[in-house]
């Protein structure tokens, strides 16, 4: 008898007639797959396609990758958000170069060891570039095993986390089904079991679905509060010099936008002024621009930009750390991209 359970079944099936396909990274070649699962972690499938491809061409293996500047990866990455996924990605690539040998572990527990690669996106690579039978648990996954299962712990709980994971592992196929069954669940969890207005009509789990049959699709997954979003107040100073070049800085590795090049930024306007005064650019000789709102995971930032130009192009005299670049140039925080657009 066949261990594969009724789950696994109908979800096997289901993905192959209506799930996605011809997407570029349903692939069997470990690194295209790393890839994508990173970029897909937290960005959506539509603008992954768009930004794929080129990352791609650009870095088409894992030892063009690593041997990669950090600027030329974080500049493909730029408008991606969470900038730590370009930095993980790039010590990786360096790891599987350099710890094994130019070729990617093909285990799940291997995988792991990866910068980045958490236990799901290991499995999601280990099932999908090496046909093994791991289980993956992301957002999507969860909220589909929580509604057929009718499981209502809370989020975030580790017991109950521990739950998932088993069950997860206790509903997968046989391994040759491993590809259409992760991809299942992923599609299944994007296109038909969605947070709100699931199309259980569409829905290969309708009639082994609990939560339907005890009319709780709307109340499962039960959810955590949402953490309240926090204003912060931050200052750009954008400053143009002759030739029309913006001043930018490389900001720090750790934080928001790191290892983006930026207009100098502050949370305090006197350590703007002060910056400022480097250039010879006095606090009444800046003019204040519109303001930029920009919605983080936690956070919501009202950006001031305030603006000088005119710049001699060999300014400041002292060694503050910058250079005068064209933008287009450079990777920039997408919202600072947007509003020089304007220019
Ligand atoms: N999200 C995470 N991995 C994915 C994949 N392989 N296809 C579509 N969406 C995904």
């Amino acid at each position: 008898m066949s261990m594969t359970s009724d789950f696994a079944r109908r979800l096997v099936c289901w993905q192959r007639k209506h799930g996605r396909h011809g997407l570029p990274w349903q692939v069997r070649e470990p690194y295209a797959v790393w890839l994508s699962e990173i970029m897909l972690q937290q960005t959506q499938v539509a603008t992954v396609l768009d930004y794929y491809p080129r990352f791609l061409a650009a870095f088409p293996d894992v030892a063009a990758l690593a041997a990669a500047d950090e600027d030329a990866v974080l500049a493909l990455w730029a408008g991606l958000g969470y900038y730590s996924r370009a930095r993980n990605l790039h010590a990786a690539a360096k790891q599987v170069v350099h710890d094994f040998g130019g070729s990617f572990p093909d285990t799940r527990e291997g995988l792991e060891t990866l910068k980045g690669v958490g236990r799901s996106t290991a499995a999601a690579v280990a099932a999908f570039a090496f046909g093994r039978r791991e289980a993956i648990l992301d957002g999507n996954v969860k909220r589909v095993l929580c509604r057929v299962f009718a499981q209502d712990g809370e989020a975030g709980d580790k017991k109950f986390e521990a739950e998932l994971w088993r069950l997860a592992e206790s509903l997968l196929p046989e391994a040759e089904d491993m590809t259409a069954y992760t991809q299942g669940l992923m599609d299944l969890g994007a296109l038909v079991c969605k947070r709100s207005k699931p199309d259980c009509a569409a829905c290969p789990m309708a009639e082994i679905c609990l939560a339907k049959w005890q009319g709780r699709i709307a109340e499962l997954p039960r959810r955590k509060a949402a953490a309240a979003v926090k204003e912060v107040a931050l200052y750009w100073l954008v400053l143009r010099n002759r030739q029309g070049r913006v001043w930018l800085e490389k900001r720090p590795a750790g934080g928001i936008w790191g290892g983006l090049y930026c207009v100098p930024c502050f949370e305090r306007l006197d350590n703007l002024y002060a910056y400022a005064a480097a250039f010879g650019v006095a606090a009444e000789d800046l003019s204040e621009g519109k303001l930029v709102s920009h919605r983080l995971t936690h956070r919501l930032l009202q950006i001031t930009p305030l603006q000088a130009e005119g710049m001699a192009a060999d300014s400041p005299d002292s060694s503050i750390g910058g250079l005068w670049a064209d933008p287009a140039e450079y990777g920039l925080p997408k919202p600072l991209a947007g509003y020089l657009r304007q220019f």
